[in-house]
């Protein structure tokens, strides 16, 4: 490790600046990193000193398991060149707009063309068939007032037909990922909770689908960005596969990849991922391809992810993984014997969290520690 870097990373283990105010709060961060509620974000202050003391002013970043974007987007802000990937389509809708600058007008544009679809087609009956009795832990339309079940569905096909390609698009469709389901006045479902769709209770209240979304798409397309801000790309794929020619000369690869034990992802995002397309097969065949189940049989699955990392970063660069330690696994320590094939230089730095607050519904009763593993 250099000097410079050495010494930023032994002032972060000693001070653990992100359980310090002002990095504790917990709204701390720009607020479109809570454009949509995502099981198992980073806390953006984690990001923001990881990005500080690992990629050089001007630098590039790439997160190969970007989730909702909060490492990219924290360089992004501070002025870094920062790309991402994930194989989730959620991740990826939510990740992809925060790159971007949004033009607030392009986006209700957008709104105004799904409201006119909602006001004027005639859903096919198969269709509502089709849907209406979907679900996990209950049904879809147990979330919902009848005809607010109904705007819902044709959103869906809406976005089915018309699948977003610009950052505004997207921008307008992880706003409404958002508010499909929560326990705040903005969610369009009776009360359930942000993150995880645990069975709704309370009234069928309706909700008009196109007011909620309109006020919260403006919102997040108004939020200030700094000056420095750069603008960076999100890319839908598989990690472990060969990486897009332009992930090269990375001056760091900081990610978060699935904790070992962490709760059934697709499961937890069973309404967002099913109003993104998903039906019961793809939640059988397409989730056997994440990391979340793979490294469950072994953690072979992590050699072309440490291969490609060596290959692709700047002779000096660093691949810094955020881990998740458990009485089950000691991710830290087997991904380290692993990255010693790749990587010279392999530390390992833990960050007891038992007595802290919960980072997440991955963390509850499972991990006792958080990571950092450092590949150099
Ligand atoms: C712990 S989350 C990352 C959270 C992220 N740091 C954030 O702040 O939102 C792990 C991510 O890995 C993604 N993932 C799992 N398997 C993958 C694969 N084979 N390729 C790319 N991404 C994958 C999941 O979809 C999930 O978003």
């Amino acid at each position: 490790m250099s000097k410079y870097i050495d010494t930023k990373w032994r002032r972060f283990i000693k001070d653990m600046p992100h359980h310090q105010i002002p990095f504790s709060k917990r709204n701390w961060g720009n607020p479109n990193h809570s454009l949509c509620s995502y099981q198992g974000k980073l806390k953006p202050a984690i990001a923001y000193h990881l990005v500080k003391v690992f990629v050089p002013k001007a630098g590039v970043v790439f997160d190969p398991f970007a989730g909702a974007g909060t490492i990219p987007f924290e360089g992004a802000l501070n002025g870094i060149t920062a790309y991402g990937m994930d194989l989730s389509p959620l991740a990826y809708y939510i990740a992809s707009p925060k790159l971007h600058k949004n033009n607030v007008e392009s986006c209700v544009d957008y709104i105004e063309k799904l409201s006119n679809f909602i006001a004027s087609v005639e859903i096919p009956s198969e269709y509502i068939k089709a849907n209406k009795d979907f679900g996990f832990n209950k049904t879809i339309k147990e979330y919902y007032h009848q005809d607010t079940f109904m705007e819902v569905l044709k959103a869906r096909l809406f976005f089915q037909q018309n699948p977003p390609k610009t950052s505004e698009e997207k921008l307008v469709l992880a706003s409404l990922l958002h508010i499909l389901h929560g326990n705040r006045p903005y969610a369009l479902s009776r009360k359930s909770h942000p993150i995880v769709p645990y069975a709704p209770s309370g009234d069928y209240i309706y909700k008009n689908l196109v007011e909620k979304l309109k006020i919260k798409t403006i919102k997040a397309a108004t939020v200030q960005l700094p000056d420095c801000f750069v603008e960076g790309d999100i890319m839908l794929g598989d990690s472990t596969k060969v990486w897009p020619d332009n992930i090269h000369d990375i001056d760091a690869i900081i990610t978060s990849p699935p904790f070992y034990d962490s709760t059934r992802f697709y499961l937890i995002n069973w309404i967002r991922l099913w109003f993104l397309g998903w039906n019961y097969e793809d939640f059988e065949t397409e989730s056997l391809s994440f990391v979340d189940e793979k490294q469950k049989t072994d953690f072979t699955v992590y050699d072309t992810i440490f291969e490609q990392a060596k290959e692709r970063l700047k002779t000096n660069g660093y691949f810094v993984l955020h881990l998740g330690k458990s009485d089950k696994c000691n991710m830290g320590e087997v991904l380290r014997q692993k990255g010693k094939h790749w990587f010279k230089k392999a530390k390992l730095y833990d960050e007891n969290v038992t007595d802290c607050e919960s980072f997440g519904i991955r963390d509850i009763g499972r991990v006792t520690s958080h990571q950092y593993l450092i590949l150099e």
